[in-house]
């Protein structure tokens, strides 16, 4: 019989989809916080901004390991969820409704919903930002502009609501991979709960309240 690779084993692939949202989730930590300094002001954001143009090819070997880490885990999320429906005996999820089919139904359900915010993300603030030269509108791209920022309440309302998509995907994650890693050490399991707690929720929230702020709650003062 051929021996698979680790990476080619079920256990494998939910090691890596579980290493690959890690490594996502560091990115929203860093991408938080340089976006939280656009409540320092135009000045800071823009300063902030164009100081990256000066590590850009870092940041294009940066981007291309973001799309790897993504591709691996939406692929493996696909691979996991097409062999878990295949290898269920017939008839059996309508005799039982087991926790873990509807858990991972959701989990697909935030993950293509967080897909498709993320291809209007970039298609709007990032494919932008590669094609402007006047580095004192970057804020203004972000919180004024009235078709693709947030000066238009309804891309507000669309980030806000996928910061709450974010933060259900990140909460099933964590709790699943817990599972899938047997991790029942109670001071353990207290303390990765604590440090899911940044990333599920405190990020998550940190979106949130930048979209809300600058789309819904400042024309409103
Ligand atoms: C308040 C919410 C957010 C704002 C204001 C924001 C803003 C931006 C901006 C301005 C860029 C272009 C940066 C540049 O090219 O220099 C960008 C890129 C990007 N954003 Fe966001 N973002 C937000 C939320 C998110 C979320 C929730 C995700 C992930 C689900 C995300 C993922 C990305 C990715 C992958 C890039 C391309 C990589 C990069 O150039 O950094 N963003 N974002």
């Amino acid at each position: 019989m051929k021996k698979l690779s680790l990476f080619q084993t079920t256990i494998g692939k939910k090691l890596l989809m579980a290493l690959t949202g890690i490594l996502f989730c560091f990115f929203l930590l860093v991408h938080l916080l340089n976006n939280l300094t656009l409540f320092l002001g135009p000045d800071s954001f823009n300063a902030l901004v164009s100081s990256l143009e000066y590590i850009k090819p870092l940041i294009r070997v940066l981007e291309v390991l973001l799309l790897i880490i993504l591709v691996t885990h939406i692929y493996n999320a696909f691979f996991l969820s097409y062999k878990s429906k295949s290898s269920r005996p017939s008839g059996y999820s309508s005799q039982i409704k087991d926790s873990s089919t509807i858990s991972s139904k959701t989990m697909l359900i935030s993950g293509v919903t967080i897909l498709l915010f993320l291809v209007v993300h970039l298609g709007t603030f990032w494919r932008i930002f590669q094609s402007v030269d006047d580095h004192s509108i970057y804020y203004d791209i972000v919180t004024k502009n009235n078709i693709v920022g947030f000066g238009n309440p309804l891309i507000a309302v669309l980030y806000m609501a996928a910061s709450i998509f974010i933060g259900m995907h990140l909460k099933h994650g964590f709790e699943s991979s817990f599972k899938t890693f047997g991790i029942s050490n109670v001071r353990t399991k207290n303390i990765i709960n604590k440090v899911a707690i940044l990333f599920w929720f405190v990020v998550p929230f940190g979106f949130f309240v930048i979209s809300a702020w600058f789309g819904i709650i400042k024309g409103l003062l």
